[in-house]
């Protein structure tokens, strides 16, 4: 039986994310923090660990997370919903508002999720290519916006894979004129400190989300999507009732209650990214681009293949970008500690000399 007839077409024609099982002994590649828990902080929630029920189902929909956070940003616990990292977040908003003829502008290059996961809930993807900035092409947004009206439009902010936060006026701008939902995704927040949150108040339409897999907690998958009370209350309908598991939802609540040794960890992040940015700049042939967030974006003079080939040999992990839309030979490197960071310049550093430049 040919079960592929059964397919969507949507389905059918997209390729499964793949999460490539390499070796490597330096991971710099998926914008994750390098740094655990202190020790005594690690005894600390063993202890707290042993206490969840693991035999009863956890909390339906987080109330009790959903309440602190309230607290914590400032925002009623209605307009608030925790989703199994931002991924099944941006899941519940595609499920929610897309249907045959629905749309969803997102700009090119950005976080890929976006598009994947609109095209398997039967979205129309319209890209719009950025600015040669790396900024929005706001002319030709709003011309999408007007022409297509789309459900929903997606705004890294800062941006991945560039790193840079679009220019503030521009993103209101589209807020203002969508009839769609404008999702502002801060997963990069702790980095930048900058958020369009107060907002909330002012947009209906004003989607914002959080996650904390950047800050320190990528293996809990714990992300937070802060909307209108009426947009919430849609979404939970499509959300799995069980969708964040006790420990998670344990985990979500001993962050918030220790947040400042997350803050200093980002802060450290923050600092080496700057001399991580001096050094790339004085490189031959590399040209790294200033960041809002906690890796930096780069092309190359040379094949960057070749630099990615050089650099796993080498035991070290980063993302390669070979073509995106114009640009050529472009890579993505996130800050690691300083000891990660110092190895990876002088592995690029001895790849530059081998070429001869
Ligand atoms: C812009 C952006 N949003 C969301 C995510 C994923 O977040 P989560 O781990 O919460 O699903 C990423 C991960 O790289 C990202 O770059």
């Amino acid at each position: 039986m040919d079960i592929s007839r059964l397919i969507r077409k949507e389905i059918l024609t997209q390729k499964a994310y793949a999460v490539e099982e390499l070796s490597y002994s330096i991971k710099l590649d998926a914008m994750e923090t390098p740094y655990v828990l202190p020790e005594d902080m690690r005894g600390f929630l063993m202890e707290k660990l042993r206490n969840v029920e693991l035999n009863r189902y956890p909390e339906a929909g987080s109330p009790t997370l959903r309440a602190r956070m309230a607290a914590h940003l400032d925002v009623p616990a209605e307009q608030i919903i925790v989703g199994n990292g931002s991924d099944e977040l941006i899941q519940m908003l595609c499920t929610t508002l897309s249907g045959p003829s629905a749309t969803a502008l997102v700009p090119f290059p950005t976080f890929v999720m976006y598009r994947i996961i609109a095209l398997n809930c039967g979205c129309q993807v319209i890209d719009v290519p950025l600015d040669d900035r790396f900024d929005l092409d706001l002319e030709t947004m709003l011309a999408v916006i007007g022409k297509d009206n789309p459900v929903l439009t997606f705004l890294s902010y800062p941006n991945n894979p560039t790193g840079k936060c679009f220019d503030a006026g521009k993103v209101e701008e589209i807020i203002k004129a969508s009839q769609g939902v404008v999702v502002i995704d801060e997963a990069y927040f702790p980095f930048y400190g900058k958020t369009f949150l107060p907002m909330l108040k002012k947009y209906d339409n004003l989607v914002i989300l959080r996650t904390l897999s950047k800050l320190g907690l990528a293996a809990i998958r714990v992300g937070f999507l802060m909307g209108s009370r009426t947009l919430v209350g849609e979404l939970n309908k499509v959300r799995l009732p069980y969708n964040i598991n006790s420990l998670s939802q344990m985990m979500a609540t001993f962050y918030l209650d220790n947040e400042q040794i997350f803050k200093d960890q980002s802060d450290r992040v923050r600092a080496d990214r700057e001399l991580l940015f001096s050094r790339l700049a004085g490189m031959k042939g590399i040209r790294p681009m200033k960041s809002d967030a906690n890796f930096l974006f780069f092309c190359c003079d040379f094949d960057s293949y070749r630099i990615y080939e050089f650099l796993l040999d080498q035991g070290i992990l980063i993302k390669n970008l070979p073509v995106l839309g114009n640009l050529r030979n472009c890579m993505r490197v996130t800050v690691g500690n300083p000891e990660e960071n110092e190895e990876f310049l002088r592995v690029l550093q001895e790849f530059i000399v081998k070429q001869g430049v």
